[in-house]
């Protein structure tokens, strides 16, 4: 085992939209390093279809946005974050455009699509539905552009390092050499890791979203919020040997249905705004029809739009179905809900700043309230980049130096790391599949406190995972896993009430009386006490 030590006056872990956007904010105050546990650009970033919500079309208005957020929301946003993302929102967009971004065009304006909760068109994407893939090569073509930027792919980082209550850098391993430790030393560092979804067995997610960002932050002691909400997209391809695959709401947005095995529409029963109605209420709905009608058979239809729509309009959906045996445009696509992004994350004020001076966070890994309950279509990667650039900006006022750096740290973590005898690999792997099918059972779209409690005993079994020392990124990630799931179930239970994407069985409806608040976790609650 090899102990190096790096420093950098600022660390920015992740290098989707929010790390991105971080580092270009921060790249004129010092030298500026930026991780990636995988590829630069894997994570949801890439994987983004319908686009970003921005109010800058005519028949648009900042305050309209606003509300609809708020409203998407259930009462459980933090106002200031919303109108600092509606407000600073179409500066950053055509911040994207001045730097080289190409957003999909309609008789020469820029192109607004509708997805569900929104009032007035105002999606904008690129390519149809490659949308994250541009924003994310525009913002590391800007990013590798800068001198004092530079990106480190496949390095994955184990913990923070905090000392004298301050955040002093991080603890990571290098993939391609698990025996090669590094120590970062950075004067602040951001955290921007992205979502948890992989904590759930059907994700719309891709693998680095295993809840790392809060998992490490739980760990460090900072403060963790909102973790009951979890929300779920309605409509991701559900076929036998496929892997799970986002239909974009946009297509619903467009015009497309949903129908039940007996080709009969059921969103109109279900809410005034049927297949356009917030994603926790058409999830539920098709869970919902799946009961009523005995099977798990609900469709996507699209058939009825004009010939050639599907295939321009979506070619990256379309040529994904048609690889996997289904053409779009002609047959019936079946769906199924699944895990699609974290409301809840690392507490932090409209500047990113968290509880813990040095640690910053951006993007899906932090709470600051933006989205409240239940996040509004398409405002994700507009969150990417507001709040993105005030991490950055606001990283060069929270530098936290300590009198003197410690190694001490690192060096008891390679001492604890070198007396492991034995990592039982296949076993904590086997762990972390189990925990996603707890997850996905018995803390999805509806819970229940039998399943609550089932949960809770099954984590229990499995709560070795917790205490995991290893320099393997899999055992690592099934310990953040392990983490991440323990803290959204124990907030599940907690929330006695339904609200946003947090549905209980037994307490059906929303209680503004007693749970108009955010409830918060930090490590002074214990593993034990969550687990209990
Ligand atoms: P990500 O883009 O996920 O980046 C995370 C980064 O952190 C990666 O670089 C990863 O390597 C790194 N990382 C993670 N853990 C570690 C570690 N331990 N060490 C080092 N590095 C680490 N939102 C919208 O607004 N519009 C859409 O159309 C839209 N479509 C979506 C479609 C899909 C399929 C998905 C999954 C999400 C979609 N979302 C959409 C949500 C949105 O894409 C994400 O919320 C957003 O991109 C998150 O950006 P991020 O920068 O926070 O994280
Ligand atoms: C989608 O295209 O349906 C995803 C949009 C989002 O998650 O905001």
């Amino acid at each position: 085992m090899n102990l190096e030590f790096h420093k950098t006056d600022f660390l920015v872990i992740g290098s989707g939209v929010a790390g991105l956007r971080a580092a270009i904010a921060l790249s004129d105050a010092g030298k500026v390093m930026v991780l990636a546990k995988s590829a630069v650009s894997e994570g949801s970033t890439e994987c983004a279809q319908g686009g970003v919500a921005v109010a800058m079309s005519d028949d648009d208005e900042i305050v309209i946005h606003e509300q609809d957020t708020l409203r998407a929301g259930a009462s459980l946003c933090n106002p200031e974050a919303v109108r600092i993302l509606v407000n600073e929102g179409p500066r950053r967009i055509a911040e994207l455009i001045e730097w080289g971004a190409s957003f999909d065009t309609e008789d020469g304006k820029l192109w607004f699509s509708l997805e569900g909760a929104h009032s007035r068109r105002r999606v904008i994407h690129s390519r149809g539905d490659s949308t994250g893939a541009e924003i994310e090569r525009v913002l590391l073509e800007k990013a590798e552009a800068l001198e004092n930027v530079s990106i480190v792919d496949h390095w994955f980082t184990i913990d923070l390092l905090i000392q004298e209550g301050s955040c002093s850098g991080a603890l990571v391993v290098a993939r391609s050499d698990p025996s090669r430790i590094v120590c970062i030393q950075a004067k602040a560092t951001v955290l921007a890791t992205g979502g948890a979804g992989q904590v759930y067995a059907a994700t719309t997610n891709p693998s680095v979203s295993t809840g790392d960002g809060i998992s490490i932050a739980f760990r460090a002691g900072a403060e963790i919020s909102d973790m009951e909400f979890v929300q779920f997209h309605p409509t991701t391809l559900h076929k036998e040997g496929v892997p799970v695959f986002l239909l974009s709401e946009a297509m619903r947005g467009e015009g497309g249905v949903l129908l039940n095995a007996m080709g009969e529409r059921f969103m109109p029963d279900a809410h005034p705004e049927a297949e356009l109605a917030p994603r926790d209420i058409v999830s539920r709905a098709i869970i919902t029809e799946m009961r009523r009608t005995g099977t798990d058979e609900i469709y996507l239809d699209l058939r009825h739009f004009k010939p050639g729509f599907v295939k321009s309009r979506f070619p990256r959906i379309y040529e994904t179905c048609l690889g996997y045996g289904l053409k779009a445009d002609e047959e019936l696509l079946p769906i199924h809900p699944a895990a699609h992004y974290m409301m809840g994350g690392v507490r932090s004020d409209v500047n990113g700043r968290t509880t813990i001076p040095g640690l910053l966070a951006c993007g899906e890994v932090a709470c600051a309230g933006v989205h409240g309950a239940n996040r509004l279509a398409s405002n994700s990667l507009l969150e990417g980049v507001v709040f993105g650039r005030r991490a950055g900006e606001s990283a060069r006022d929270s530098i936290s130096v300590p009198a003197a750096f410690s190694e001490a740290p690192a060096r008891d973590f390679l001492k604890e790391l070198e007396s492991v005898v034995e990592v039982h690999s296949s076993e904590i792997l086997l762990g972390r599949e189990r925990i996603r099918g707890i997850m996905w059972e018995h803390v999805g779209i509806v819970r229940d406190p039998e399943g609550l409690q089932i949960a809770r005993r099954e984590l229990e079994k499995l709560s070795h995972i917790a205490g995991v020392v290893s320099a393997d990124p899999k055992a690592l990630e099934a310990r953040n896993i392990f983490y991440t799931a323990a803290l959204i179930r124990y907030a599940a239970e907690r929330r006695t009430e339904s609200r946003g994407a947090h549905f209980r069985a037994d307490f059906p409806k929303q209680d503004d009386e007693n749970w108009l608040v955010h409830k918060s976790l930090s490590s002074e609650t214990s593993l034990q006490e969550i687990l209990s």
